[in-house]
């Protein structure tokens, strides 16, 4: 009897395979980072052949390590980095171009553009979104109009387009001979092409872009009982006599025939949200990874946003209306500190931002604001770019690494501020999850910025056990959603130390530094 469920989590840095039991704990992992490549400023590539190759991998080692088989997993979920943009040819299998990262910022004379005209009102009510880089149309864009014979393919259908999920459960279902094209309504929603409302493509904005609509995936939930379709044989998920005989791909339901079905799709920050049981309106979490994304689950009403915070899909189960959150983007967070290392050569590894911060009492008076892709949430400035302030002979290397610690948190501390004007939700205490948190300077920096303790949970690894409680939800693993809650235990909490006036004094110069980022692109 398969009793364990799989998640698929592709990031921004990396592909992990993991395998959770009946009682959320991890039972097989592995995981494979794959190459920035980054052309020019500003420009970030990712190969989505190299991605859907770790793939394979990653599930494949994972499972042969823990002893396990395809037989043992009931079902996986697919979570993944939102906005990355692939546009392939559905004929050859082949990507038209390298997938265009959400961090990059090549698009910011179309976005620029709509933002300043009255079609960015219309584009920030019927999708949630303001105009900025971040959001995958405009990459589509970007590809049609500069790879030769693109948009010509798209015409004649010679083209798909989809965020990194649908590249996977494209490749899973049917690789190069045509497997199922869909995505969810999370990632949908990071698009800029998706009614929030109807969760349906909208013709207008796909005029607006220039994309033909034979391009975009179907939306389906976010959970499918029986899985979105049949697993290849020639997949990792393929059962073993299956993948031998390479005949049959197995049907949509019964556990997907010939191998295991993916049951559910969740954009990463969304799953993250599942996997850490913020289930009912007013629940919010934040997750630390290479950028930091705060969702606050809204109901089942789409909540307009008036400080710079986005409207999104959080999930929608099979059968049921979709559930919305408010959330906070912020680019760079923990990608500050990989600066530090692979840019600056600072510290020799993550770990070492902290005893190097730690030699530092304070910041020594300056302040650094990561704007390496412009803003992000909530300030939206594409103009912005990275600076540091307040240097004086004083300064040392300690004192940027506590800087950067830092304005990790501040930023935080913006989209929280945006969040409760948006929400009138006032924190009570923040939930945390990501790399970051393993960081204590760091957690303790954000509870004393904040003035509201930090709490992180057992499981840490939330956005790999949110897609595998998604996927375990569809396949009836677990009955519901009240049933989750009862895993999550917490293992860490930092209390506020500051006084207000100490947090107001430090906040406010935190907001003067933002402001000398601006101006720095035409
Ligand atoms: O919106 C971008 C986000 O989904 C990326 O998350 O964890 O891959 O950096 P991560």
């Amino acid at each position: 009897m398969a009793d364990f469920v799989g998640a698929l989590d592709q990031g921004t840095t990396s592909t992990r395979f993991m395998v959770f039991d009946h009682s959320g704990a991890v039972v097989a992992r592995h995981q494979l980072e794959h190459r920035q490549i980054l052309p020019r400023p500003g420009w970030v590539e990712h190969d989505p052949a190299e991605i859907w190759e770790n793939t394979r991998t990653v599930i494949q080692t994972a499972l042969a390590t823990a002893g396990l088989s395809t037989t043992d997993l009931q079902a996986i979920g697919i979570t993944n980095q939102r906005e990355t943009t692939v546009v392939w040819d559905p004929r050859t299998g082949h990507p038209l171009h390298n997938a265009i990262v959400w961090q990059d910022t090549r698009t910011d004379q179309i976005t620029t553009a709509l933002q300043h005209d009255s079609r960015g009102q219309m584009i920030r009510d019927r999708t949630g979104l303001p105009p900025a880089t971040y959001f995958s149309a405009a990459k589509a864009q970007w590809i049609l109009d500069n790879t030769p014979g693109a948009r010509q393919a798209a015409q004649h259908g010679h083209a798909l387009m989809g965020t990194i999920d649908t590249w996977l459960l494209w490749n899973l279902t049917g690789g190069p001979h045509g497997g199922v094209h869909l995505t969810d309504p999370t990632n949908a929603s990071r698009t800029m092409l998706m009614d929030l409302h109807t969760l349906t493509w909208d013709p207008e904005l796909l005029d607006i872009f220039t994309l033909p609509a034979t391009m975009l995936p179907a939306i389906g939930p976010s959970t499918q009982p029986g899985g979105y379709g049949p697993t290849h044989p020639d997949t990792p998920l393929a059962h073993p006599t299956t993948a031998s005989t390479g005949t049959g791909g197995g049907t949509a339901g019964g556990g997907g025939g010939g191998g295991v079905p993916v049951t559910a799709i969740l954009g990463d920050q969304q799953a993250a949200t599942v996997g850490q049981v913020c289930f009912a309106p007013g629940e919010a979490k934040n997750t630390y990874g290479t950028g930091n994304f705060l969702l606050l689950n809204t109901g089942h009403q789409p909540v307009t946003s008036h400080a710079g915070m986005l409207t999104t899909v959080c999930y929608q189960l099979a059968g049921q209306p979709p559930v919305y959150a408010l959330e906070g983007s912020i680019a760079v967070t923990g990608s500050a500190v990989q600066w530090l290392r692979d840019q600056l050569g600072l510290i020799t590894d993550a770990a070492h931002s902290e005893t190097l911060a730690r030699q530092a009492g304070d910041n020594g008076g300056i302040y650094f604001v990561p704007a390496f892709s412009g803003l992000f949430a909530p300030y939206w400035r594409a103009d912005a770019r990275g600076a540091i302030v307040g240097l004086s002979r004083h300064t040392t290397a300690a004192h940027l690494a506590r800087a950067t610690l830092e304005a990790i948190c501040y930023q935080t501390r913006d989209v929280v501020e945006a969040m409760h004007h948006d929400s009138g939700v006032t924190l009570e205490v923040l939930k945390v999850d990501g790399g970051v948190t393993t960081n204590h300077l760091c957690m303790q920096l954000q509870a004393d910025i904040l003035g509201v303790p930090v709490s992180r949970p057992t499981i840490t690894e939330t956005t790999a056990l949110g897609a595998a409680y998604a996927a375990g939800l569809a396949t009836g693993l677990w009955h519901d959603t009240d049933e989750l809650r009862t895993h999550w235990h917490q293992d860490h909490r930092w209390e506020p130390t500051w006084t207000p006036r100490q947090r107001d004094h430090a906040y406010t110069g935190w907001k003067k530094a933002v402001e000398r980022t601006y101006g720095w692109i035409d």
